[in-house]
């Protein structure tokens, strides 16, 4: 519980460039996404899934974020595109959480939607439980279809995030936190 409590308060998002190999992969892979599917789920509905990005595929899912890219900045420069390239290249293991909330007669669409959230975030205490590092990110091509529908979604489904898994490079100072008592109110008094 201890340690539960310790990485909970000290656990640091670390951004894609300071992350690299190893990521989990293999059997320990399987076991960090089975746990992230365990998060509350409204009505068992399973409103979201997982698209892994590791090895050469990245390249490849990178080569079509440039090129959406390039497509929506005609102007951009080429450091410019080779950065966005980047975005899906640095971290060894990048797993989409794809948000498949649907209307539903009782479970409203905003339940749906917070347990990929949930699931994306248990993924990231995980992979740190596990030893690696990582972060939750959109980016723009997040909300691009015409890289979702490369990506393999269907146009009803979103990214809820895009969880960037490593081992971190460069330690990671903490940053600001909320004043507590400014989001903390008890009712009735
Ligand atoms: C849904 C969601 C999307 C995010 N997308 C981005 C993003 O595209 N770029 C970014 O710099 N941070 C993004 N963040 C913020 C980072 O995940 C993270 O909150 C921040 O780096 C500090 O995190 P920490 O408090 O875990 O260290 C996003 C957070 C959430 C919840």
């Amino acid at each position: 519980m201890t340690d539960t409590l310790s990485l909970l308060k000290q656990r640091r998002s670390v951004p894609p460039q300071f992350l690299a190999a190893p990521g989990p992969e293999g059997a320990q892979l399987d076991e960090l996404l089975a746990i992230a599917a365990r998060v509350p789920d409204h009505g068992k509905l399973v409103p979201w899934r997982f698209i892994v990005f590791k090895g050469e595929a990245r390249e490849q899912a990178a080569a079509v974020v440039a090129r959406v890219f390039r497509e929506r900045n005609p102007q951009a420069s080429e450091d410019q595109v080779a950065f966005e390239r980047k975005r899906l290249t640095h971290a060894p293991v990048i797993v989409a959480v794809v948000s498949r909330a649907r209307e539903h007669v009782k479970i409203p669409l905003w339940e749906q939607e917070l347990s990929a959230g949930a699931v994306c975030m248990t993924m990231l205490i995980a992979a740190c439980a596990m030893g690696y590092a990582g972060s939750w990110l959109t980016n723009w091509f997040s909300f691009d279809r015409e890289v979702l529908r490369d990506f393999g979604l269907a146009e009803d489904e979103r990214i809820a995030g895009f969880v960037h898994l490593g081992t971190p490079t460069a330690p990671i100072s903490d940053r600001d936190r909320p004043v507590m008592a400014d989001i903390v109110s008890t009712y009735g008094a």
